[in-house]
């Protein structure tokens, strides 16, 4: 049908749904919230950034549809809190995004890794997504539905780029959590995804590797597939808006890759020909 100027709006895709963002202050998770709101949701935003938290909620919307509330994802007790206060003001719980995630010192030789080192990724990525599923299922069980969306990393299906092991290998853990929790959460109607992007250009990418903003679009642009699209965060809030809304409603144990095919690319054979033989370009 062609596209009409009188046409209604877009429909409100969460409209009656109440949404957490576990590290929503910023990048990402912050789009996401954005997003959310728009399209309907109530949305905690929690996360450790406090000032930055308040300061956004206050940009997104008014009180009856966004909050700001500390937790940090690693302290059970706080992940508990905030589903417990999310359901005391808004009476239930239908999204948790359990979306806080760090980098960890950029090092990607084995041999300097310690357990600080392991053990700090792995509170935050791997431990803190127990928890963001634990208590949103706790809280949606009763009700026999609800969505949980784990963000991991095209890390989980395209290794040797350069990202430190212990970024890679807590994303891959969180998948494999993902699919299984899913399996046992199916019965209640949860469903249970998760998302995986490339590289977008937000503090974690740009502090974490000590990358300027200009400097990591460039270079995901050139090392990316599909030329002339440089993923952003509304590119990953717009996925998760799928994966959350009834668009997705069957869709369930899912990795959904948003990579512009980067992972199904593998130009090592090419480029090393170019190498050696130069002259038979
Ligand atoms: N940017 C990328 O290229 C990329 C790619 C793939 C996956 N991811 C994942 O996306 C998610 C969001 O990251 P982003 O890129 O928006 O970076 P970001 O740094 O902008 O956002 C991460 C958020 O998590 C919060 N956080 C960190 N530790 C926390 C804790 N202990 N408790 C609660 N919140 C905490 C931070 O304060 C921040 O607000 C992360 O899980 C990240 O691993 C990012």
């Amino acid at each position: 049908m062609a596209h009409s100027s009188f046409q209604s709006p877009i429909s409100k895709k969460l409209e009656g749904k109440v949404a957490i963002i576990i590290g929503g202050a910023s990048g990402i998770g912050a789009a996401t919230a954005r997003l959310f709101v728009q399209h309907g949701a109530k949305v905690i935003i929690a996360d450790i950034q406090d000032d930055l938290g308040k300061s956004l909620v206050k940009d997104i919307g008014t009180e009856q549809t966004i909050i700001y509330a500390h937790c940090n994802v690693s302290i059970e007790s706080d992940v508990k809190n905030v589903v417990d206060a999310t359901v005391a003001k808004f009476g239930k719980l239908d999204i948790m995004c359990s979306n806080a995630g760090v980098l960890g010192k950029p090092i990607t030789s084995i041999l300097e890794v310690d357990h600080d080192i392991i053990k700090s990724v792995f509170d935050v990525n791997v431990v803190g997504a127990f928890f963001c599923a634990k208590h949103a299922a706790r809280v949606m069980i009763p009700y026999k539905k609800g969505v949980i969306l784990f963000t991991t990393s095209a890390s989980t299906v395209v290794f040797g780029t350069g990202v430190p092991h212990t970024y890679v290998s807590s994303k891959s853990a969180v998948l494999g959590f993902s699919t299984n929790v899913g399996v046992e959460l199916g019965k209640y109607g949860i469903r249970v995804n998760c998302i995986s992007p490339y590289c977008v250009s937000t503090p974690l990418v740009v502090n974490g590797f000590g990358i300027e903003k200009q400097k990591v679009d460039k270079w995901s642009k050139k090392a990316g597939n599909l030329k002339g699209a440089l993923l952003d965060e509304q590119d990953v809030a717009n996925a998760m808006l799928y994966l959350t809304s009834d668009d997705s409603k069957c869709v369930t144990g899912h990795n959904l890759i948003l990579d512009g095919g980067f992972s199904t690319t593998n130009v090592a054979l090419t480029e090393a020909y170019k190498k050696l033989f130069p002259s038979n370009d």
